[in-house]
């Protein structure tokens, strides 16, 4: 197996390890404006994340309603030549409740090209390097999704073209219209919610009813060299500090494998769950969503351990309960 991501192969110069900047700005609030700490916030995640080599970082027009991307689009104004050694992503598609408005999916050729719009606006930058179409619409004509994707390619707006938490027929349906390819696929995955695993292991078994992950969905990225990102792969911090209080038997045990993991080869709990992810053999990336410099740090170790097959399937069992 090649040591290069997808992403790699393809010539993108990305680190494994992607910050994910859904934090940044303060709450969901439109009405609640972005104070100097929201600034300070996102200045620190930054030279964390950069301190450990991180040069991708993932965005969504929506995360914090926009503010995300406008505390970022600020600290790359203070560092210019910042824009051309990272890879920025952002994600469109999903559109808040407003007043008068339901919440949905939209992946009409509008809604696309003016999400990118915004988006380009409030980062402050001519081009985004992939764009990922955020969730399923259950309306989506893949014609006006091809047309909008040859539109922003064009002009420039857009580089690469990606999609998440979709499964294979889904990609399938909108690239059989799109010249430009989906080289991305962003799932949840992580030691917590192991479903992208446990969908194969129970192939042909009654146990598969409880695995919510499509099934033949790595498999497809892994053949077309669809970039797989996860999201939640820090497990809500689950296995590396956070409270246990009322937690469940296997995610304590788990929690405790971990720890004595971190002790053992001399790291962090964080860098065993996320190593327990990269371990898969689709070069997996996790898109880390702290913010805190100090968990981001502890992060570093990831990319270099190597846990052998009998470890990871101590963790992976002890994380089922099974
Ligand atoms: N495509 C999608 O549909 C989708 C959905 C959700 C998220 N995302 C992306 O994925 C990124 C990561 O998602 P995520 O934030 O859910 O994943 P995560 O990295 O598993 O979790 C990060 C969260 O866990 C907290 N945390 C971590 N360790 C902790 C500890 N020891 N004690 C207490 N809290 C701890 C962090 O708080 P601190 O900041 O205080 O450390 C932060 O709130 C997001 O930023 C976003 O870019 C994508």
């Amino acid at each position: 197996m090649s040591k290069l991501i997808p992403l790699q192969q393809r010539g993108i110069q990305a680190s494994q390890l992607v910050l994910g900047c859904m934090r940044l700005g303060g709450d969901w609030d439109a009405r609640n404006p972005i104070t100097a700490e929201h600034y300070n916030e996102g200045r620190a995640a930054l030279e964390a994340a950069l301190e450990i080599g991180i040069n991708m970082f993932d965005h969504a027009d929506i995360y914090t309603r926009g503010k995300a991307e406008r505390v970022f689009g600020q600290l790359l104004k203070e560092s210019p030549s910042l824009r051309e050694s990272i890879i920025l992503q952002s994600k469109c598609g999903i559109r808040m409740a407003e007043e008068g408005e339901p919440a949905r999916f939209d992946f009409s050729e509008e809604h696309i090209l003016r999400s990118v719009d915004g988006t380009l606006e409030r980062l402050g930058t001519e081009y985004i390097d992939i764009l990922l179409l955020h969730r399923p619409d259950p309306l989506v004509d893949p014609e006006e999704v091809a047309s909008a994707i040859s539109k922003l390619k064009a002009s420039g707006k857009v580089r690469h073209f990606g999609v998440s938490n979709m499964s294979q027929g889904q990609i399938r349906l909108l690239a059989a219209y799109s010249d430009e390819p989906f080289i991305v696929n962003q799932l949840e995955m992580s030691l917590s919610k192991t479903s992208f695993v446990d969908t194969g292991v129970t192939v042909n078994q009654e146990a598969s009813r409880e695995s919510v992950f499509p099934e033949g969905t790595m498999e497809y990225c892994r053949l077309e060299n669809i970039q797989l990102q996860s999201w939640g792969p820090l497990a809500q911090g689950l296995f590396s500090g956070r409270s246990l209080d009322g937690q469940s038997e296997a995610v304590v045990k788990t929690a405790k494998l971990v720890a004595d993991y971190a002790e053992r080869l001399n790291t962090t709990p964080e860098a065993i769950v996320l190593a327990w992810l990269m371990m898969h053999p689709a070069g997996i990336q996790p898109v880390i969503g702290t913010i805190n410099p100090a968990r981001i740090l502890a992060c570093k170790d990831a990319p270099s351990i190597r846990l052998t097959r009998e470890d990871w399937a101590w963790l992976y069992n002890a994380s089922r309960g099974k």
